[in-house]
């Protein structure tokens, strides 16, 4: 089964949303929309999201899915806003309720934010499918870049989230809260063991040296043969050692505060107080 895959590059954050469409009917999920965000003004926007909704309707498909790779740290999802134009269930990895916790103390919430991912339509885990018309989705449980982290490989195609990224780039980093080196590597193998002819669609780009275009996607063959990071047979010792090295030098991405308190709320924003003001916290040397 080869879906057809329409990528939707958001140049503020370096992010890859897809459509992904049953061959044999009209039924699609978003994988990884983006709601635009300006920090400075604190001001949203729906380009990127209007951008995908008109796609889909022209097209005259069917959303059967919202789905999150995982709880982005660098933008905010559009996923709840998209679901009230065309609809769509939204789903996340099951081990979200890990990451409602660590960014639930982060962000000082109080009980009545939960912690167990019912702000979100289905909890997905290892092993578990879906549908999207008559064509099947499986679910890889992928942790490291955060412990929530899945892999939806959906006919021949791969969504791999912020795991690997294209071959000449490498890998997502692992300092976050709940993140690790060592069972990123592992993540990375599994997405590697399935058929070279596999099509992987990364989460992010952002060029490479020798590259001056953006792309998206590879195959698990050329993954395997020539990531800078994990192919030809690289050692996990010397991945991690790469890995956690680099990892120490990177700033936190701009729009991490945002993005963590919208995104573990399935998308929706805090609670407005009495006067319905919507307020977003930023924690002061906590990050
Ligand atoms: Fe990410």
């Amino acid at each position: 089964m080869t879906p057809e895959v329409t990528g939707f590059f958001d140049d503020a954050t370096n992010t890859i949303s897809y459509v992904v469409r049953d061959p044999n009917g009209t039924s699609c999920a978003i994988i990884d929309s983006v709601l635009d965000f300006d920090y400075s003004s604190g001001r949203t926007d729906t380009r990127s999201a209007d951008a995908i909704i008109a796609f889909v309707q022209d097209k005259g498909y069917t959303v059967d899915w919202l789905l999150e790779s995982h709880v982005h740290a660098d933008h905010l999802s559009a996923a709840p806003y998209i679901q009230e134009r065309v609809g769509g269930k939204i789903g996340i990895g099951d081990r979200i309720t890990v990451v409602q916790d660590t960014f639930g103390k982060v962000f000082n919430e109080g009980t009545e934010f939960q912690r167990d991912g019912s702000q979100f339509d289905q909890l997905f885990q290892e092993g578990d499918s879906l549908m999207i018309g008559q064509m099947r989705g499986d679910v890889l449980h992928t942790p490291g870049h955060t412990p929530a982290c899945l892999t939806y490989v959906i006919g021949d195609a791969a969504f791999v989230g912020d795991t690997l990224f294209m071959p000449d780039f490498g890998t997502a980093r692992c300092d976050f809260p709940g993140g690790s080196s060592e069972v990123l590597f592992d993540s990375v193998q599994k997405i590697l063991s399935l058929p070279d002819e596999t099509r992987i669609f990364v989460g992010h780009d952002y060029k490479a040296p020798g590259r001056d275009h953006y792309a998206w996607e590879s195959t698990v063959g050329e993954q395997k043969a020539a990531n800078v990071h994990v192919g030809a047979g690289k050692s996990k010792e010397d991945f991690v050692e790469m890995r956690d090295t680099r990892d120490a030098s990177l700033d936190m991405p701009k729009l991490i505060i945002p993005s963590l308190q919208v995104n573990m709320r399935a998308g929706q924003m805090p609670e407005p107080d009495e006067q319905g003001d919507v307020f977003l916290k930023v924690p002061v040397n906590k990050l």
